[in-house]
């Protein structure tokens, strides 16, 4: 196992009833700027309900924030805050609206060009706290530091990781999550699938622990994902996902072991130039990321193979080929396509991605940093 540092600050408040909670969590006196996405939270009752347990405190609205969230909705936000000298955020949302909200807290305080904070990975020393309710079961963003933006107007998006902006507490109602429509249910489930790839399918470190973990979780999302398609308002199983997709990125998993995330670098470009899904994005490129390096991932792919897909005879070769495509099966059996092709991308985007890997310094990848810009060009050629 790898030598690490563990450390997540962040208060979960899990369960049916929570937002009614929030109140204590947040600082006696702040001024609140609730943020928030496209409406949904206005249509279900969730910000509504929100307010009412926020009782007495101060608070204004900032709503708009899209899905991948643009830097261009975020700086608004950013000068409404400003000011309006808001103290506390508090985001009600899916992993955009809780990435935005990080973005916005980083970028008050932030002295000079905030878009440095992505593009330079410019250091803040300060980051305005914030809350989160989550209404998304996918990112993990309500129990981790990372947040991914997107600029419009120059096709970037780029993600930016710093423990200022932990969310002080997420709620984590299970219940909020019965009104998504299936493709974002779906999209959750793949997601959090890769994040546990992108920690668990590297090469063995010897961390037993956080290897069974994962296979715990994976196991979970392959049992409960389909039933949450199949029963959107059973509450079991909705606890169950939720819960798995915060544990697979909330640092557990990936303490002390290597990490891959290839698969999330060439996705987000193709997030950037052609709008997919960000899970979209992942069930394209995971399948022909595995294929491309199987070889060099084999140790962990075989014990992938045996513990999550029960994969136990034939050869090697035949067990690794085995898991990959059982892997592209439940994602398609999700209704997430798993190729190119399946969006109405062809060959001719290839290029155009690779050179924006290129533009971005995506040029050594992966958990050997050997994923170069022709290996990043097979993988896609490989998902078309
Ligand atoms: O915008 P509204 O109207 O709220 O609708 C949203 C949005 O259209 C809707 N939705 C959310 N909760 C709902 C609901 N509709 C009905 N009922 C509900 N309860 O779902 C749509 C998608 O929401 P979004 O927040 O975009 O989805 P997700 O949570 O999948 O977040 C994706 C973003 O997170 C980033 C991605 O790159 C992408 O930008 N990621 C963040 C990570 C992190 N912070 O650690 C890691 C991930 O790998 C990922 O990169
Ligand atoms: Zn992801």
């Amino acid at each position: 196992m790898q030598n690490f540092v563990f450390h997540n600050p962040t208060r979960i408040l899990f369960g049916e009833g929570q937002i009614a909670a929030i109140g204590p969590e947040i600082p006696s006196g702040a001024r609140v700027l609730i943020t928030y996405g496209g409406g949904s939270v206005v249509k279900t009752g969730t910000l509504a309900e929100v307010k009412a347990a926020l009782g007495e405190t101060d608070y204004l609205e900032f709503g708009g924030i899209e899905p991948n969230p643009t830097y261009e909705t975020l700086m608004q936000a950013v000068e409404l805050a400003r000011r309006e000298k808001v103290d506390f955020l508090l985001a009600v949302g899916g992993g955009s609206v809780i990435d935005g909200t990080k973005f916005i807290a980083a970028a008050i305080p932030f002295e000079g060009e905030p878009w440095d904070i992505l593009a330079k990975q410019a250091p803040i020393t300060s980051a305005v706290p914030f809350g989160s309710v989550l209404t998304l079961p996918a990112t993990g963003s309500e129990m981790n530091a990372g947040s991914v933006i997107t600029r419009r107007a120059t096709h970037d998006k780029l993600a930016f990781i710093h423990p200022l902006v932990f969310p002080r507490f997420s709620v984590l109602d299970p219940t909020k999550t019965y009104t998504l429509p299936p493709r974002q249910v779906a999209n959750g489930i793949v997601d959090a699938f890769v994040h546990i790839a992108e920690q668990y399918l590297t090469y063995p470190a010897d961390a037993k622990v956080q290897d069974r973990f994962a296979e715990g979780l994976l196991l979970t999302l392959i049992e409960e994902g389909p039933k949450a398609l199949a029963e959107p308002e059973n509450y079991a199983v909705r606890a169950n996902l939720m819960w798995t997709a915060t544990l697979a990125l909330n640092g557990l998993i990936g303490a002390g072991v290597p990490q891959d995330w290839a698969t999330h670098m060439v996705g987000h470009e193709i997030t950037a130039l052609h709008g997919l899904d960000h899970a979209q994005t992942l069930a394209v490129v995971l399948p022909a990321m595995l294929q491309v390096r199987r070889f060099d991932k084999r140790g962990k792919l075989l014990q992938y193979a045996e513990r999550v897909w029960g994969l136990r005879d034939g050869d090697v070769d035949a067990r690794i080929g085995a898991a990959i495509e059982r892997t592209r099966d439940f994602f398609e059996s999700l209704q997430v396509p798993t190729r190119l092709s399946g969006y109405g991308i062809g060959a001719e985007a290839i290029p155009p991605l690779v050179d924006q890997l290129e533009r971005h310094g995506m040029t050594a990848l992966g958990e050997r940093q050997d994923v170069d810009l022709a290996r990043s060009r097979q993988v896609l050629e490989l998902a078309l």
